[in-house]
């Protein structure tokens, strides 16, 4: 079977991780401030903070911004994560529609959403595709609001020449499994002042004030600290980080290999008429962490079905969240979101993927209809 998503792992991790494992320091330290520093110079951003997933990360992003009890403008078309991290911070989550060919959160509809109450905008870069951000970004400045962005696909990712990561506020990325950057589990927040970068090394270790690898630094360990405030326990540990920064260092190589397989796609389904194929806009560079076509016959569900009799997996991303039970309390009719997603396939699309799985998948969706 084919599956949809697949980390890329060669031993130059396996050996990475044997390192810190016998190094006798295994968690939060010297690789995982390496991968921060790394990550920060690759993203162009002035502080990254290495957290155990983006889950973590989103919920410690709102959290600093300040959005209790508030209003934050989110997207339905993504992994319950971004919206969870809504709700554990005791805000409500306002859903906007859609883009329907990005499928990322609409400008438009988010500006009509505004009110006294709003006090951050969450953006999913859908895909690895960036989101209209100049758009939000002056929303946010009009409105004295927050940008958060979600950018758990988009690892590498550019809008308009800048890498994502350093627009919004703070910005959470995913090394989770199957992400671009994969580590098992793991997640990154970006953000540009000092005072937040300390708030965050304050709050992913419980609110403890001072990190055991500082501590342990000097002559002596120095084992007094004090607790300031009530924090989580989200930091990153160095396994996962000599991980990730044999994963950064092919990133750009992954990614190229991800866009050659998508142009592949693309060229083979271009002129068949039940399919539309994902666009990419003139101010984006996408991540394509995704391939995500529409199925514009009605058979979304038999394609599926036909792939896997094939040996391809597929899948759908996403159920648009204010669809779930849990989030029936925050319903809006978002008449893009709740036509779009019916049309939603993903096929399979990591850089691993061989050239004649890839004819062979095209040759396969060609004879569906
Ligand atoms: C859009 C989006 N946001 C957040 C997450 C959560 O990431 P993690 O698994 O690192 O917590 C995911 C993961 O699938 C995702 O796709």
């Amino acid at each position: 079977m084919i599956p949809v998503f697949r980390p890329s792992m060669t031993d130059e991790e396996v050996k990475a991780v044997e390192q810190v494992l016998k190094s006798g320091w295994l968690g939060l330290g010297p690789q995982t401030k390496e991968f921060e520093d790394q990550f920060a110079r690759y993203v162009g951003v002035e502080y990254a903070i290495g957290v155990n997933s983006c889950t973590a990360a989103l919920h410690l992003a709102l959290e600093i911004m300040g959005v209790g009890g508030g209003e934050v403008i989110t997207t339905p078309m993504t992994f319950v994560s971004t919206n969870h991290a809504i709700l554990y911070n005791y805000a409500t989550p306002v859903f906007a529609d859609i883009e329907e060919d990005t499928l990322n959160i609409s400008v438009d509809d988010v500006e009509k959403l505004v009110t006294s109450r709003t006090r951050a905008i969450v953006v999913v870069h859908y895909g690895g595709h960036p989101c209209d951000m100049d758009g939000i970004l002056n929303i946010a400045r009009d409105k004295g609001l927050k940008v958060i962005e979600d950018a758990a696909h988009a690892c590498g990712a550019e809008y308009k020449g800048k890498k994502i990561g350093a627009l919004g506020d703070a910005t959470c990325f995913s090394f989770h499994a199957v992400k671009n950057l994969a580590m098992g589990d793991g997640g990154m927040i970006t953000v540009h002042t000092s005072e937040l970068n300390e708030r965050l090394r304050k709050l992913y270790w419980l609110g403890i004030s001072r990190g055991t690898w500082d501590r342990a630094k000097g002559k002596a360990y120095k084992w007094e600290y004090d607790v300031e405030e009530v924090g989580f326990k989200y930091h990153m540990n160095d396994i996962a980080a000599a991980i990730g920064l044999v994963q950064l260092s092919k990133l750009e190589k992954m990614n190229a290999r991800r866009k050659a397989i998508v142009n592949a796609y693309n060229d083979a389904f271009a002129r068949v008429k039940w399919i539309e194929t994902p666009v990419e806009k003139e101010y984006a560079k996408s991540a394509h962490h995704n391939y995500v076509i529409k199925v514009l016959s009605g058979k979304r569900d038999e394609l599926i079905t036909y792939l896997a009799e094939q040996g391809i997996s597929a899948s759908v991303h996403y159920v648009p969240n204010h669809l779930y039970n849990i989030y029936k309390p925050y319903y809006r009719e978002l008449p893009v979101a709740e036509h779009v997603w019916k049309k939603l396939v993903t096929l399979p699309l990591f850089p691993d993927l061989k050239d004649s799985d890839v004819d062979y998948i095209i040759e396969k969706v060609k004879k569906f209809e």
